[in-house]
């Protein structure tokens, strides 16, 4: 078995776009500059945008970050949205999710202007990402074709099943994984929560990408000898041995899988990652 290290690659890749920034810095253009707005305090939320800023201030690019009570209302924070799509200075803007109940997420993704949208969440990036046209990936898949493709992870032809369908990982991965490129091509199930005998889908699996959000669900038995086996899953389990009172744990359970499989991401140090260095692409993208 091969760790898919996903914390080597991201390293990696932010050091790329560092150079990149740097050169930019010697020309005089733009310096990419990357919004984020979190409403509320959702721990995982804050523990993810805290690293995001972190991110951008490791590269050099700028970072504004836009704290809202979680009692902000829907109108006020879709002004907010547009005052910074009419910013020229701010080239990336992300709405961490969730979002409180009485928000409705689809109209703040559709707010933002889809060239700032450096999630690739907006209708029109996920558009254009069905139709194989350039545009904003979505951060978490983007991350999982640049391990595949790091590792010369063949995909072509290959059973490929995504647990979990939602809008931010499994829906996009899915059509990615179908698309008519590398990587892609492969023959792909998607499993959700009306799946009847899911092991029965996964043990025919080469791929499996888990991204459902239930604590190691996914065990030995249900993974067939030398699959890929690409874990999304970052869940807090408790544990009293951590100073925090927690752990993060994957959707597979590592420790049953890791013999079985040919390679596998770990949790964390895996996707994650991956996740903030693609968001670091995206926005770079979006100011040239
Ligand atoms: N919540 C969980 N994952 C993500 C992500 O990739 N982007 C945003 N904006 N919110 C998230």
């Amino acid at each position: 078995m091969q760790i898919l290290d996903g914390k080597a690659l991201s390293i990696k890749i932010k050091n790329q776009i560092k150079e990149e920034v740097s050169r930019k810095k010697d020309s005089g253009a733009s310096i990419p500059h990357l919004c984020a707005i979190l409403v509320g305090n959702d721990p995982a939320s804050e523990t993810y945008v805290r690293n995001k800023i972190k991110s951008c201030e490791e590269i050099g690019f700028k970072s504004s970050l836009f704290r809202y009570e979680s009692s902000i209302s829907e109108a006020e924070l879709l002004h907010q949205i547009d005052v910074i799509n009419n910013d020229p200075d701010i080239h990336g803007l992300l709405v961490q999710l969730p979002l409180p109940k009485h928000i409705d997420v689809s109209k703040v993704v559709e707010k933002i202007d889809y060239r700032k949208d450096v999630d690739g969440f907006h209708p029109m990036n996920i558009g254009r990402m069905a139709k194989n046209l350039p545009c904003a990936l979505p951060a978490t898949p983007y991350g999982i074709l640049k391990i595949l493709e790091e590792y010369n992870i063949e995909t072509k032809g290959k059973n490929c099943v995504v647990v979990g369908r939602s809008q931010i990982v499994g829906s996009p991965i899915s059509i990615l994984m179908s698309r008519p490129a590398y990587p892609g091509n492969a023959t792909v199930t998607v499993c959700h929560s009306h799946t009847i005998d899911l092991a029965s889908y996964t043990r025919k699996a080469d791929i499996i990408i888990a991204a459902v959000g239930i604590p190691q669900l996914i065990k030995a038995d249900m993974v067939k000898e030398g699959a890929v086996i690409i874990d999304v899953g970052m869940n807090r389990i408790d544990d009293a041995s951590k100073k925090s009172g927690f752990r993060l744990v994957g959707d597979v359970d590592f420790n049953e899988v890791k013999d079985k499989c040919s390679y596998i991401t770990p949790v964390p140090g895996g996707v994650g990652p991956m996740t903030i260095a693609c968001l670091l692409l995206n926005t770079l993208q979006a100011t040239n």
